[in-house]
């Protein structure tokens, strides 16, 4: 790969990376996780997920710390005049990056440094958000602004090195999420997929299946132990090849791919030791107290019951019952399906594969006030608006840090349109527009069987949960 030259490189200074300098300082997660040989499959798994790089590093240093040379005016303006260290929480704003709980003025969740200290991307750009301002790994990242961050960072390396290299000419001209955290995650599962055959040997000029371009809410990783089947639509059974399909890019050869299983039974582990996080704020227990037989009467019967004794019944919905956005269903190819359960996914056809989702799963709804915002979509800000389906905002922007404990769930502004100032992509990406495809707020209507008091019951027994 040609030098990137650019000015104001020291930025890695205040980031971190593997080989430390004089200007860089290390990156206290990236101990190597084999050293740790008492250490628990699940322990092992998280230090996997924080250390070790699946994916080629295709974020240079350089064209990351740089990329503030492409924000808007005044923002580049600011950060001209910016410290390094107020240049960093400037980054991690306009990009959706949060920082690891262990290490928070480290490299974000979102990224490994490689040996050369350029950027590989992780499990947990979109799996490790933050929730009124505290880092959570497994959590969904509502914040990921992964197409700005990919387009302005290339525009950067571009800028410096000149000709584009066809994998980056693809990241510009491919849709990689229109709302800033959502993402268009699938395409990846779907194209990497279509670049193997049923052996995982790379396939040159595969053919791709037909897909429409749709987005995803990452959804929270604690609920993966009460399921045997993940997904949305459930299409696939839980195992630790099923999570591999983000490391299927065509640099990992068959045997690296096949090589790394055991790792992912570790993450697996990982995921399937995660907690739910607790409600902060207050919560009025008689209040709570009346609206647990009434989620039972209402809802448990697709969503389980809670506590001692709870059973989650992992029950499909009719995409026609439960009326939410159906692309996810349609836009996924049935052939991907049919693929993925016949090759090495399903394990030469010993796991189902559902090639004909008839809808939606009911997801468990443990640890549902800090999993905002709502649907597979991500296109209901609030518990509040989930109960109150005709008041449900047609554009919503968030703050970064605020948390709506009257409503329960983001701290949002509604708007009836984009604001006359959204002209530009990344601008638009800061709103969720429930009017583009994939992203509508409708459906789910079951909660107006019940009038506002027990509305009002229902929702304050879910921050127990
Ligand atoms: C670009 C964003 C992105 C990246 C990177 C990503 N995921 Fe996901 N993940 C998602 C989205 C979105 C879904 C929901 C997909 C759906 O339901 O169709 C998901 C679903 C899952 C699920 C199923 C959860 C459930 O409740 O059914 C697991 C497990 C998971 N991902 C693990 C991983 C692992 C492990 C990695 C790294 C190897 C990874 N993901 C990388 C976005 C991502
Ligand atoms: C007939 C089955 C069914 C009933 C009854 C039902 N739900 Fe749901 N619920 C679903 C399905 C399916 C989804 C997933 C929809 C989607 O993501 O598109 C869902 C999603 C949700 C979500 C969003 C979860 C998330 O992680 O984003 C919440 C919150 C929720 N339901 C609450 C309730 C409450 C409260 C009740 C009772 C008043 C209820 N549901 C009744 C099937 C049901």
């Amino acid at each position: 790969m040609p030098v990137v030259r650019l000015v104001g490189a020291g930025f890695v200074a205040v980031l971190c990376s593997a080989i430390p300098s004089a200007l860089t300082k290390p990156c206290r997660a990236a101990e190597p996780a084999a050293s740790a040989a008492d250490a628990s499959a699940a322990h092992r798994g998280y230090q996997l997920v924080r250390t070790k790089p699946y994916l080629p590093a295709e974020f240079p240093a350089a064209a990351v710390e740089g990329s503030w040379r492409m924000w808007p005016a005044d923002l580049k303006a600011k950060a001209q005049r910016a410290t390094l260290e107020q240049r960093r929480k400037m980054l991690l704003a306009r990009y959706g990056l949060v920082p690891a709980p262990e290490d928070p003025d480290g490299m974000p969740m979102a990224f490994i440094p490689d040996a050369r200290g350029d950027w590989s991307l992780t499990c947990l750009s979109c799996h490790g958000g933050k929730v009124a301002g505290r880092p959570i790994p497994g959590l969904g990242n509502s914040h990921f602004a992964f197409q700005t961050m990919t387009h302005e960072v290339i525009r950067t390396w571009l800028a410096a090195s000149g000709k584009p290299q066809a994998w980056q000419i693809n990241r510009l001209t491919s849709p990689l999420g229109l709302s800033n955290g959502t993402t268009d995650a699938q395409v990846f599962s779907i194209q990497l997929t279509a670049l193997r055959d049923d052996d995982m040997n790379v396939v040159h000029n595969a053919k791709m299946p037909p897909y429409e371009h749709h987005d995803l809410d990452a959804p929270p990783l604690w609920n993966v132990r009460k399921k045997k089947r993940l997904y949305i639509d459930g299409f696939a059974e839980k195992t630790p090849r099923t999570i591999m399909q983000f490391v299927l890019y065509p640099n990992n050869n068959s045997d690296t791919v096949k090589g790394w299983e055991s790792d992912f039974r570790d993450i697996l582990a990982w995921i399937e030791s995660l907690e739910p996080p607790k409600y902060p704020g207050t919560i009025d227990r008689q209040l709570a107290a009346r609206g647990e037989p009434i989620f039972r009467t209402t809802c448990a019967e697709c969503h389980g019951t809670y506590g001692p004794g709870g059973a989650y019944p992992e029950k499909t919905v009719n995409i026609e019952e439960v009326g939410t956005d159906s692309l996810r269903l349609t836009g996924m190819p049935p052939e991907h399906r049919r693929r993925f359960g016949a090759g090495w996914f399903g394990e030469g056809g010993k796991r189902t594969a559902v090639e004909k989702p008839e809808g939606y799963v009911a997801p468990p709804l443990d640890g549902i006030w800090a999993s905002a915002p709502y649907f597979h979509n991500g296109s209901v800000p609030t518990l509040w608006h989930i109960f109150h389906p005709d008041k449900r905002p047609t554009v919503w922007l968030r703050t970064e840090d605020g948390y709506d404990h009257a409503r329960v769930g983001l701290e949002v502004t509604e708007f009836a349109d984009l604001p006359a100032s959204a002209t530009d992509g990344a601008e638009r990406r800061r709103y969720f527009d429930t009017r583009i495809a994939g992203k509508s707020a409708a459906g789910h209507d079951f909660p107006d069987a019940l009038d506002e008091d027990q509305k009002r019951a229902v929702i304050e027994y879910m921050k127990t949960l």
